[in-house]
């Protein structure tokens, strides 16, 4: 028999160590390292089982038929679709709305085929009175309360369903490995498992998985490498609006965001954020400018503000929600420095409205228009929408897809655009649209005034 070895694993990041540490030298949190055992984990092992090298050629591959989910948000999210025999980790905040998402998706794929549903939180009552307020109608459409995956493994068998879903890997173990259900070890062995699963038998898999309070999903970063599609649910629980997010995908492009609103009837598709993120906006306000961001393929306006105020304190508070801290830090210094606003002394705060985040350099120059609005207390011109990259000396760089930007800025009723100058030369200006292509940060501030 094989030799039972301890060994301690840290619950957040998966590093491993033969000794008890206080501090995980990995992910540098305290008191996440746990006493774990190891038997040889069956998934993993299998994993490795041999192959024959083959001829790339000699490979066959059939086009990939991808699935409709049956909402438009979640296909695009996922690139286009389900691919068959694809793993899908679904993580978000506990309340976010994730088991009502895939209740809906099955609900959905049920039509065309047989789709299981595995609850290892709730019980099946509780599922179907969720069901029945989502209106689900879906005949083909089965539910299993089990925590066991070798229950779980052997119901699939039996029942073959076209698609699966396991709500959450953090509640199901496996009999394979001593550890307590939610710890790494299980986590990863039993997300191993069903890996092999939904590759041999083709069975598309979605696993739901709890971020804890640190943002890593628990058993966390062990799972992301090993599926091939992980999604985010993201969204303030004191806000109706969440936002699907796919970090990794196998099978089509990340940044790609679906748009959901928490409705009384379940989650409805957003199919035109640009409205509902300019819903709220207060026009002719200091500190508040307009921004067509792009997420993935898509145009998105999106209101950014900012906050600039004389600091009671020695320090001065720097808060940035929705964009980089150190990318609002260098446009902090740049204005300082080429622009002449002196911004040292006061606190500044950005927010990114609707809960959105912007991680691209095109946003730099809003944020600088932003934050020079604030200041100057002085309102930006409500038409224009502003986008570009900002450099070191405070030259404007070009950024990618201007023309789309400026598409939807136009749809959406917006008369002016600034731009960099750069950009320009690729754009057929839409009717009603002035555009206005700068150099330096400098002519920003002659631009963008009432
Ligand atoms: P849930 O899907 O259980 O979240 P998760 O699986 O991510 O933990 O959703 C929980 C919240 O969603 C709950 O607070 C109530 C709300 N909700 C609605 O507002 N409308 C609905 O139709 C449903 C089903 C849930
Ligand atoms: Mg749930």
């Amino acid at each position: 028999m094989a030799r039972i070895k301890t060994f301690f694993t840290c619950q957040q990041c998966g590093f491993q160590s033969p000794k008890w540490l206080g501090k995980c030298p990995d992910c540098n949190q305290w008191n996440t390292l746990a006493e774990e055992q190891s038997q040889p984990p069956q998934g993993s092992r299998a994993l490795a089982a041999p192959g024959k090298p083959q001829k790339l050629g000699e490979i066959t591959s059939t086009a990939e038929d991808r699935v409709s989910c049956g909402l438009a948000e979640l296909d695009r999210t996922l690139g286009g679709g389900l691919v068959p025999g694809s793993l899908i980790l679904v993580g978000g905040d506990p309340g976010i709305g994730k088991s009502t998402l895939l209740l809906q998706a099955v609900d959905q794929l049920a039509k065309s085929d047989t789709a299981l549903y595995v609850t290892a939180e709730e019980s099946t009552r509780q599922v179907k009175l969720r069901a029945e307020r989502l209106g689900s109608t879906a005949e083909n459409l089965y539910l299993l309360a089990e925590t066991s995956l070798e229950q779980i493994r052997k119901r699939v068998t039996e029942l073959k369903p076209g698609y699966l879903v396991i709500d959450s890997i953090q509640t199901i173990f496996t009999n394979a490995v001593e550890s307590a259900p939610g710890s790494v070890s299980q986590v990863r062995e039993c997300a191993g498992q069903l890996m092999l699963q939904a590759k041999g038998e083709g069975i598309p898999t979605f696993l739901v998985g709890h971020v804890t309070k640190d943002g890593a999903i628990a058993g966390p970063r062990v799972l992301e490498h090993m599926v091939d599609t992980v999604l985010y649910f993201e969204g303030d629980p004191g806000q109706p609006y969440r936002i699907l997010r796919a970090v990794k995908n196998r099978f089509g492009s990340t940044n790609e965001i679906g748009v959901f609103e928490m409705r009384e009837s379940g989650l409805r598709e957003v199919a035109n954020p640009s409205e509902l993120f300019l819903a709220e906006r207060p026009e002719k306000n200091p500190g508040s400018v307009v921004v067509p961001a792009l997420e993935g393929t898509r145009p998105i306006l999106v209101e950014l503000q900012a906050l600039v105020s004389g600091s009671s304190f020695g320090t001065p508070q720097r808060t940035a929600i929705g964009i980089d801290h150190k990318r609002m830090a260098l446009l902090i210094a740049i204005l300082d420095k080429k622009v002449e606003l002196q911004l040292a002394g006061q606190d500044i705060f950005v927010n990114v409205a609707g809960g959105v985040r912007l991680d691209e350099p095109a946003v730099d120059l809003a944020t600088i228009a932003a934050l020079a609005s604030s200041h100057l207390n002085r309102a930006v011109e409500p038409q224009t929408v502003i986008f570009g990259e900002v450099g070191l000396t405070g030259e404007i760089r070009a950024v990618s897809q201007p023309e789309l930007r400026v598409k939807e800025a136009a749809r959406l009723g917006f008369t002016r655009c600034i731009l960099p100058h750069g950009s320009l030369k690729n754009i057929n200006a839409p009717k009603g649209m002035k555009l206005v292509g700068i150099r330096h940060a400098n002519e920003l501030m002659e631009q963008i005034f009432d």
